[in-house]
């Protein structure tokens, strides 16, 4: 049976707002911030400046950042968690209101964890399908457009293994899917961590396989790939090899694996920062903006990359409330600048 007129009149609407809400959040230099710590890693991250984490001193920390002056011109989008979806400033306003009316798009995480793969020892497979439909409705009506969910895998002797890749890109497909029927674009995260003393070359072939079953998985699912973002890590090295591949070269793997897989209908890629330092993650992140003539957005969505100089600042003290907004502000120009290809090493010792 052909669809109803109205039904294909709606989904024909829904694709090009999502269209509009992805360029929103990663087009004109955009990238986006993941402050979306669940409440375990924001304790672990207060942890490192001696912060009892607390639900007043987690609003306040990302009322900091969210209120930096002039970081929408950077900006287009904020990953947020649960129960900073429902905090408000100081003021009362509510930070998806204070974000949107900003031109920031406010975005939330909904996968609940990577949990042990049963069966695949070392691996992982991430939950929160159940229930996701009714989630995401709620989410929407608390001003949510786009969604998060972040697949880990592992790099070992023998792992990752193609059930895990599988296993993890049908999760992340079921999810988009869920996602784009609620008329929310969801942010699609393989990662392949960093962990280990691994080659960039193991890199370069566990990410290649990881994007290759993700993109099957989501023609499989029929998720519209004009309304995702996919957040990759970057081809590196392990953080434990011995010998480090080189910021070109870094460039040239993560561009060869991401032209490989990634049609042109994907409108940003928006890379995770994943262990690199705040000035790894941009120059590696300029590099390939240099090499230029790319069919996507080529952006940023990192977290510890946008917001450890802004903590490290802060030290959870209102002393240090405006130069935990100048760190953030620093960073988020610069990488502002990488997405254009912009951007010199030089510039870290410049005044922000
Ligand atoms: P990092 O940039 O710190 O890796 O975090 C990005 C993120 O959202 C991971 O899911």
């Amino acid at each position: 049976m052909l669809p109803s007129p109205v039904l294909l009149e709606k989904t024909r609407m829904n694709l090009n707002e999502l269209n509009s809400v992805a360029n929103a959040m990663v087009g004109a230099g955009k990238g986006i911030l993941a402050a979306d710590e669940s409440t375990p890693t924001i304790g672990k991250r207060f942890d490192t400046i001696n912060t009892e984490s607390t639900e007043a001193s987690r609003q306040r920390y990302r009322e900091m950042l969210f209120t930096t002056p002039g970081v929408a011109d950077y900006i287009g989008g904020v990953i947020l968690y649960d129960e900073t979806l429902r905090q408000s400033t100081s003021d009362g306003v509510p930070f998806a209101k204070y974000l949107s009316d900003l031109g920031m798009v406010p975005g939330i995480k909904v996968d609940t964890g990577a949990k042990p793969l049963a069966g695949f020892p070392g691996e992982t497979i991430t939950e929160g399908l159940d229930g996701l439909r009714d989630r995401l409705a709620e989410y929407y009506d608390l001003g949510a457009r786009f969604a998060k969910w972040r697949a880990v895998i592992n790099i070992g002797a023998d792992i990752p293994s193609d059930f895990c890749l599988k296993a993890n890109a049908r999760a992340l497909a079921r999810y988009a899917a869920l996602c784009q029927e609620a008329n929310i674009v969801p942010i699609v995260e393989p990662e392949v961590l960093m962990d280990g003393d691994h080659s960039i070359e193991r890199c370069e072939e566990v990410t290649n396989g990881a994007l290759g079953a993700l993109f099957a998985a989501l023609a499989e699912h029929k998720v519209a790939l004009e309304g995702i973002i996919l957040k990759p890590n970057m081809v590196i090295s392990g953080s434990d090899a011995a010998d480090r591949a080189s910021p070109a070269e870094v460039a040239e793997a993560t561009l060869r694996c991401l032209k490989a897989h990634v049609p042109a209908e994907v409108p940003g890629i928006a890379f995770l920062s994943g262990g690199q330092t705040a000035e790894e993650a941009t120059e590696h992140l300029d590099l390939m903006n240099k090499a230029g003539d790319l069919p996507w957005e080529l952006s940023f969505s990192y977290g510890r990359a946008l917001q450890a100089p802004a903590l490290d600042a802060w030290q959870g003290s209102e002393d240090n409330y405006g130069a935990g907004q100048s760190a953030l502000f620093k960073r988020a120009k610069l990488n502002s600048l990488a997405h254009a290809g912009q951007y010199e090493t030089s510039m870290e010792s410049d005044a922000a």
